[in-house]
């Protein structure tokens, strides 16, 4: 039978015990079979041999057909792990090198899932966030640290072949979609080079796309309408750091954290793309089994449908409704036990 490679990150703190239920969820609902590598980056190897991704290790998942990722970062302020080590030399650098430049993060309101809107209306939107380019680069420094004289600088970086390319992705993603809508989220009010870049091309783009329906708005109010209309959104397309902003609102919205699942997409397929959950490594409950490992194992139906399959996905995606709608509230399973009813719907 057919088989395709997977390297498997689990990394820091829930990641490992997310990353093994959506790993059990794919076992049963892949047609194909999964050949997969674990690689143990993350915090214990930085801490055991000061290694983050070294080139080899790259070279080595670079190879395989998709990434499955748990979460990295390790506990807060210790004072062995400096802040971003693992942050910018694990996964920023996957998603850089391997040219992720679509970080796909789809919010749906599911029945059975809790939002904290009083009326949160029929929500159903994916967030095309760049995912290689702005506040990210590390193009910036720190001058006379530690001086009142200091200067600490995070320059944006937005080329016009960063940005078309994304943007043009993203009005083929809303093409697709019934509602046909597009809404460019940024500040150009204030960001005014980088903005006048993004919107440049997002009209320039535009024009191929006349079926789509096109929007624009600042960050901020932006933020109004996902917490008094959500559901007015259908695909957002916006830079990095926005991106990262909205879709973590985006998932309180949809009820929580636990349920947001996304893809580091490279859709010209020139590297495997990187399926992971929205959420962190929840170092205040690692290591409990309570994290809900929803949004990993929704994650792996994305990354079943970049590969191909997508009945599978859509099967995952059921069986995630259908355990949806009979969590009690309250009811504290375990992460392992979510799986598993996951895992035996299928
Ligand atoms: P976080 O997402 O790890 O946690 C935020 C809150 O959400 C915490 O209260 C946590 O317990 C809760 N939470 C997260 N996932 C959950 C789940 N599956 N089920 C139930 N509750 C869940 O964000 P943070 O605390 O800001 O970051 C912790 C570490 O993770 C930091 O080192 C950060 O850099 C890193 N981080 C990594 C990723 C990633 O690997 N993609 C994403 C975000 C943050
Ligand atoms: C995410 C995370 C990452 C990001 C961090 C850990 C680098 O917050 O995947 O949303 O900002 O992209
Ligand atoms: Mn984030």
């Amino acid at each position: 039978t057919a088989s395709s490679t997977l390297a498997v990150i689990p990394g820091d703190g829930i990641g490992p015990e997310v990353t093994a239920e959506a790993l059990k969820v794919l076992e049963v609902a892949s047609p194909v079979r999964f050949e997969s590598t674990r690689y143990d980056l993350g915090a214990e190897r930085y801490l055991a041999t000061g290694e983050v991704l070294p080139d080899s290790v790259l070279a080595e998942i670079r190879g395989h057909d998709a990434i499955l990722l748990g979460a990295v970062g390790g506990k807060p302020n210790d004072p062995n792990l400096p802040p971003g080590i693992l942050e910018r030399g694990l996964l920023l650098r996957l998603r850089f090198e391997l040219d992720h430049y679509v970080n796909l993060r789809p919010s749906r309101l599911l029945p059975g899932s809790a939002s904290p809107l009083a009326e949160p209306g029929d929500i159903d939107f994916v967030v095309v966030r760049e995912g290689t380019e702005g506040p990210y680069t590390g193009n910036g420094g720190a001058l006379r640290v530690g001086t009142p004289a200091e200067v600490a600088t995070e320059v944006s970086v937005n080329t016009a072949y960063g940005v078309e390319r994304v943007v043009r992705d993203a009005f083929a993603r809303a093409a697709k979609r019934p509602r046909k809508k597009l809404t460019l989220v940024h500040k150009t009010n204030v960001l005014v080079n980088a903005g006048s870049l993004w919107w440049r091309l997002f009209e320039e783009v535009a024009a191929e796309f006349p079926d789509v329906t096109t929007d624009y708005m600042h960050i901020d109010a932006a933020m109004i309408f996902m917490a008094t209309d959500p559901a007015r959104f259908d695909v957002i397309v916006t830079d990095n750091l926005f991106g990262d902003i909205i879709t973590d609102l985006a998932a309180a919205i949809t009820g929580g954290i636990g349920l947001a699942a996304s893809g580091n997409v490279n859709p010209d397929r020139t590297a495997p793309s990187m399926f992971e959950p929205v959420h962190g490594s929840a170092p205040d409950i690692a290591g409990q089994q309570k994290a809900d490992p929803t949004a990993a194992i929704l994650s792996g139906a994305l990354l079943l449908d970049h590969l191909g399959h997508p009945e599978a996905a859509a099967r995952i995606e059921a069986a995630v409704l259908a355990d949806l709608s009979e969590r009690a509230p309250g009811a504290g399973r375990r992460t392992s036990e979510v799986g598993d009813a996951i895992a035996a719907r299928l």
